[in-house]
């Protein structure tokens, strides 16, 4: 019988997965053809979407992206022994986008059955957590460090100095907290973690529970994520009816208790303070730091806040050692980046990579140039409190330390492209106005200042007293800059300034070399 994957992600949902997968069921059961339907993650080749896979013997070969209409098309052509059809897309491995990657925390999506704990532990699942089971707190908070992974939430904070923190913090509760608010433009790598290999994510937690000698854990999802919300549940229940949550970890005497909180769709909430208020059931205020939440976290207990990536990739560094992981990559940023390329782009998805590969091979390599066909100008890296970099930076390799030397940031790997017809003011303004709409207002630089910022903008776009203008839209983000408690005021200069600086004539100045 033959095995027939149509993805289950939202991407691939919202691209008509739903029906493709439907048509394939009446179609089939019209011929009188008995076939075994999967509902995967998607690969993240999303300009693929709806991209149905079938399993030869010769591996799994693809076709996309797929419409119900071409379903009986695809039967006749014999899809399911795989051959040849106008949607062939070939071996699935082989497709370059695919090929070319470095999979370790995305190993999985794509391939096993989401919500099917006997398809992870038949790839591997669970062998990190084994090896945790066997070894000394200390150990597997070494094995972190060792492997040199660094927050992929956007502060790139050394994973292994935060655990290792809270393992010395002396308390009778510890939690580990999840940050899955993944309110980043162009990002989706946690929601495809989320909604392709969840147990990698369950796995990750049940591990950092057993570093620090925390019993709970919460993931704190997006409320616009209802799809992971639902398969996140599933694979809950199906770790704890297993023995890999609960009371006694496969048996170890160890436990881990686990439950998904929903968020209320505030960006500032992802901010890892607001989001323990949140968690609390209080208003999203950003608390003042120190105390650092390693410390004094949730309901005043050590905590660990890690987002789903970091979390996602301990389970692999725990099965095939630190040293494994710190061999990918570049300088101090080790391991891979599962990069979202959004935006006016041909080819947008997820591309996994180690660290070191350029923007303009992920632009062109991967992305195939802009949707429109006309030249990429801007790119905008790390969200909406991201830098934008200018054509002659797109051979930037992406790593953390490369990024802060252009005064940009990596964030959490997601890249918006924009083509020529992008007006770089407004998109300055747009910075501003979505500091304003997002603030927790708790400090002065970031309340009051985004909203003068989107009026200085419009001057400036209108033309008015422009000069001063511009400099006084310099002095406020100075301000903004060194005055605000958190990075949602502290970092909204980023996007405003290096529009203002590399495209200036968008502002009607002049380039500062032709001045
Ligand atoms: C305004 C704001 C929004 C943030 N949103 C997120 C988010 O959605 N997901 C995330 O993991 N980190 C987010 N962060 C970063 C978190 O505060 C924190 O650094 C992160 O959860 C730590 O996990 P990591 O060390 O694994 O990256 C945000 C920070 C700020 C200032
Ligand atoms: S910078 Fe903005 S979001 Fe952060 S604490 Fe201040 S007001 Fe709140």
């Amino acid at each position: 019988m033959a095995t027939v994957y149509v993805p289950r992600d939202s991407s691939a949902v919202s691209l008509g997965a739903e029906r493709v997968a439907e048509a394939i069921r009446r179609e089939a059961a019209q011929r009188g053809v008995e076939l075994k339907l999967v509902r995967n993650g998607s690969r993240g080749l999303y300009w693929a979407e709806p991209m149905v896979e079938v399993s030869t013997v010769a591996g799994r070969v693809a076709y996309g992206p797929v419409q119900p209409q071409d379903v009986p098309g695809l039967f006749d052509a014999g899809f399911l022994e795989g051959k040849s059809h106008a949607l062939s897309l070939g071996a699935t491995e082989e497709i370059l986008y695919l090929k070319n990657q470095e999979r370790l925390t995305n190993a999985r999506v794509g391939i096993t059955d989401p919500v099917s704990l006997e398809d992870y532990l038949s790839h591997d699942g669970y062998r990190g957590l084994k090896n945790a089971l066997a070894m000394q707190p200390a150990d597997i908070v070494k094995e972190v460090t060792d492997s040199g992974l660094r927050g992929r939430g956007g502060a790139a904070f050394p994973t292994g100095i935060k655990w290792n923190t809270v393992l010395n913090a002396p308390s009778d509760q510890k939690y580990i907290v999840c940050n899955a608010d993944e309110g980043d433009s162009g990002t989706f790598s946690d929601r495809m973690i989320m909604e392709g290999d969840p147990f990698v994510l369950i796995e990750g937690m049940t591990i950092a529970g057993l570093a620090v000698g925390a019993t709970q854990g919460y993931i704190y999802l997006r409320v616009e994520y209802p799809n992971a919300l639902t398969i996140l549940n599933e694979a809950i229940a199906a770790a704890y009816r297993a023995g890999y949550l609960g009371q006694s970890l496969c048996g170890s005497g160890k436990s881990f208790d686990l439950e998904v909180r929903v968020g209320a769709g505030a960006y500032v909430c992802g901010e890892e303070t607001a989001l323990l208020e949140s968690l609390e059931g209080k208003r999203g205020l950003v608390r003042f730091k120190p105390p650092l939440p390693a410390i004094v976290g949730l309901f005043g207990k050590p905590t660990i806040v890690n987002n789903v990536i970091s979390l996602a990739s301990v389970p692999i560094i725990l099965d095939k050692g630190g040293t494994h992981y710190r061999d990918f990559g570049m300088g101090r940023s080790r391991g891979t980046l599962p990069i979202q390329l959004a935006g006016n782009i041909k080819r947008p998805g997820l591309i996994e990579k180690a660290f070191g590969v350029t923007l303009r091979e992920i632009l062109y390599d991967y992305g195939g140039g802009s949707a429109s066909g006309r030249p990429i100008r801007a790119v905008q890296v790390g969200g909406p409190l991201g830098a934008f970099l200018p054509e002659s930076q797109f051979d930037t390799p992406l790593d953390y330390e490369a990024f802060a030397a252009l005064w940009a940031v990596l964030g959490h790997g997601g890249i918006v492209a924009f083509d020529d017809t992008v007006d770089m003011a407004r998109m300055a303004r747009y910075a501003m106005e979505f500091c304003a709409a997002e603030s927790c207002g708790k400090c002065t630089p970031c309340r009051i200042g985004s909203t003068r910022g989107v009026e200085v903008m419009d001057r400036i776009i209108a033309n008015r007293e422009h000069d001063k203008n511009l400099l006084l839209l310099r002095d406020l983000c100075d301000t903004m800059l060194g005055g605000s408690l958190c990075a949602l005021g502290g970092m909204t200069p980023y996007p405003v300034l290096s529009a203002l600086n590399h495209f200036p004539e968008d502002f009607g100045a002049a380039k500062p070399e032709a001045a």
